[in-house]
């Protein structure tokens, strides 16, 4: 639309003016977010952004080529990708701890990321640093509501504390829905622009126990069936998210064929919600159940249970760790 056209030209233009011939990075996390203001930031100012990406092993099925492929088609942002899987995972090896996990994950990143900004430096100055900081990021940061957070949040990708750098946020000024509409003006992929939220340290928190490669790819393939079925039945704006959480230390006897199984639960975790802050069990059409129970169970070696989560926030919060 006009007006959209001109948000998105307008804030290139002021990053245009910020940045003058300077240069600037930015970490990608397979968010909207830092794919929308790495796209401005791109348009305005060209090579002389870099982009990050650290694949930390983390996310979802697809996400990490969604940014390697796609989102660098689209923008041709210049792009560092990073492979730090192994890394985080031997950092998180034996850890079982929630908060001890983000601790872990938040730390290795803003390694990872000082290493890539070093080498980036080694090319000549770099003195800003973007982010994708939307308006309602600036008005609780300016300590409006009050409300406590009760876990760690830890945006990957959006970090160092570092006052090296000044910040550029093309972001600022906007709600969600219009950074989404910024994004679909901008071209970006669809998967991407419209993807529900997904916590900085993505599956790690969803496997209720020690994080390993095997569960991980468990998880993953879990995961991708119950967003498939979910996305087919149509439920993608109804549903704010659908974290799938994989039960790693429970087993559990079941019947497979002839044969006696002993396998892990996994539980799905629909939720409806204007903010997170609350949020309430989302009341799936049993027939979307049965064929993402049907799917998990007969497609996902090593899961043979499939349970529904059927808590609202408060008491239960969305995800499980
Ligand atoms: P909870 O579980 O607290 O989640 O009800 C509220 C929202 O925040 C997301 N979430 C996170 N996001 N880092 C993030 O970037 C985190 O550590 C984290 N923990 C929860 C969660 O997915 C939900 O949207």
């Amino acid at each position: 639309s006009w007006t959209m056209l001109n948000i998105v030209e307008d804030a290139v233009e002021a990053v245009r003016q910020q940045v003058g011939e300077g240069r600037a990075i930015c970490a990608l996390s397979g968010g909207v977010d830092s794919a929308v203001a790495a796209a401005i930031v791109q348009r305005a100012i060209g090579d002389r952004l870099t982009c990050v990406f650290v694949d930390h092993g983390l996310l979802r099925k697809g996400e990490a080529e969604q940014v390697e492929r796609d989102f660098v088609a689209v923008t041709g942002v210049k792009l560092r990708v990073v492979d730090a899987a192994d890394r985080f995972l031997k950092a998180l090896d034996g850890v079982t701890d929630p908060e001890e996990k983000r601790k872990i994950i938040g730390r290795e990143f803003i390694r990872v990321f000082e290493d890539e900004q070093r080498a980036i430096m080694a090319d000549g100055p770099v003195d800003f640093l973007v982010q994708g900081t939307l308006y309602p990021d600036v008005v609780e940061s300016g300590g409006g509501t009050g409300t406590a957070n009760i876990k760690s949040h830890h945006n990957v990708g959006g970090l160092p504390d570092d006052l090296q750098f000044q910040l550029v946020e093309p972001l600022r000024t906007l709600f969600k829905d219009e950074v989404r509409r910024a994004g679909e003006e901008l071209g970006l992929p669809s998967a991407m622009v419209w993807r529900q939220p997904f916590p900085g340290p993505g599956l790690g928190i969803r496997i209720i126990g020690a994080v390993t490669k095997e569960r991980l790819d468990l998880l993953r393939e879990a995961d991708a069936i119950a967003r498939e079925e979910l996305s087919r039945a149509g439920l993608d704006r109804e549903i704010w998210q659908c974290p799938v959480v994989l039960l790693a230390d429970v087993r559990s006897v079941g019947v497979q064929g002839d044969g006696r199984t002993y396998g892990h639960p996994v539980v799905l975790r629909p939720v409806t919600s204007e903010d997170a802050m609350t949020a309430d069990w989302a009341k799936v059409p049993y027939d979307v159940l049965s064929r993402i129970s049907t799917r998990i169970t007969n497609e996902v070696r090593e899961v043979n249970r499939v349970v529904v989560d059927v808590t609202s926030k408060p008491p239960g919060t969305i995800e499980w760790e």
